[in-house]
């Protein structure tokens, strides 16, 4: 029997993490079998620890279940605990251990696939949420010469300062903002999900090199939008992040790491 692993989600039905891990599979001769298990609110645990007794050897977690998948685990990476979520869990010597990889994920496909690494540059996230939380170590292990938070809720903004002080990392407003200038601009924010746009003053993306947005397939988003109206060069959403990510997880259960371009290709919808 080949070696087991899957995704879980709710709602499930949309997941390219089968078609993901089956190419990079079929591209480096592993036998693997990768299913997709829709998740159920009250059972997400069970559901997780069957499969597990049923010889999987190790999953990916999608929405809503990254923070319980977080908790079941019985080891955590560090950017597991400063994201308080996990991706990808693995299965050896009878414990859970707890990985995240959206972050990185995130990091490669802007330094590798656009070539834009972030070393001295002056990078934005919008948002505090998971998607930041992921994001953070990754991002200022890269060297940026500054990253900036802006978000909404200054609470919550704070609070994360409050877990990660490193001199680059500064928090901000959103009217804070008006007359900086950044080089990568990225949306981590779940605005687009809703078509909203997070409240940017001015020409904030004027300077911007690369604006990334987080939403995978959501076509021209109102941020997409905005930047392409003030001149950014490269507009990004996160189908290479989603593969890059991937690539993360097969190479920690698999030992081998994929390449994913062609993969980025196979996926990658026109923005228009
Ligand atoms: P995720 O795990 O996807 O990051 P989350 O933890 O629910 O989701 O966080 C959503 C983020 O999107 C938050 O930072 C939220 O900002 P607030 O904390 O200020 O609410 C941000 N967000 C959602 N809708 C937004 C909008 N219309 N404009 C700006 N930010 C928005």
């Amino acid at each position: 029997m080949s070696d087991r692993y899957a995704v879980i989600g709710r709602p499930i039905n949309h997941t390219k993490s089968p078609l993901i891990h089956g190419l990079f599979a079929q591209a480096s001769h592993q036998q693997l079998a990768y299913g997709a298990i829709e998740g159920t609110l009250d059972g997400f645990e069970a559901q997780v620890l069957q499969f597990r007794e049923g010889g999987g050897l190790g999953m990916n977690i999608t929405a809503p279940f990254k923070l319980r998948a977080f908790e079941l685990a019985d080891r955590r990476s560090e950017r597991a605990q400063l994201a308080r979520a996990a991706n990808a869990l693995k299965f050896e010597d009878g414990r859970i251990v707890a990985e995240n990889f959206d972050g990185i994920g995130l990091l490669r496909d802007i330094e590798e696939n656009f070539g834009e690494p972030l070393r001295n540059r002056r990078v934005l996230m919008l948002g505090a949420g998971g998607a930041v939380r992921g994001a953070l170590l990754p991002f200022l292990q890269a060297g940026p010469r500054e990253l900036v938070i802006a978000n909404r809720d200054m609470a919550k903004a704070l609070a994360l300062r409050n877990e990660l002080d490193h001199p680059r990392l500064r928090i901000s407003r959103y009217e804070e903002l008006q007359g900086q200038a950044f080089d990568i601009v990225v949306n981590a924010t779940s605005a687009s999900l809703t078509g909203e746009l997070p409240p940017l003053p001015g020409a904030v993306l004027g300077e911007a090199r690369l604006a990334y947005e987080l939403a995978y397939g959501k076509g021209l988003t109102p941020f997409l939008d905005l930047a392409r109206e003030q001149g950014v060069a490269r507009l990004a959403d996160g189908v290479g992040m989603l593969v890059e990510q991937a690539a993360e997880a097969f190479a920690w259960w698999r030992g081998v790491r994929p390449g994913t371009r062609a993969v980025i290709d196979q996926l990658t919808i026109p923005l228009e």
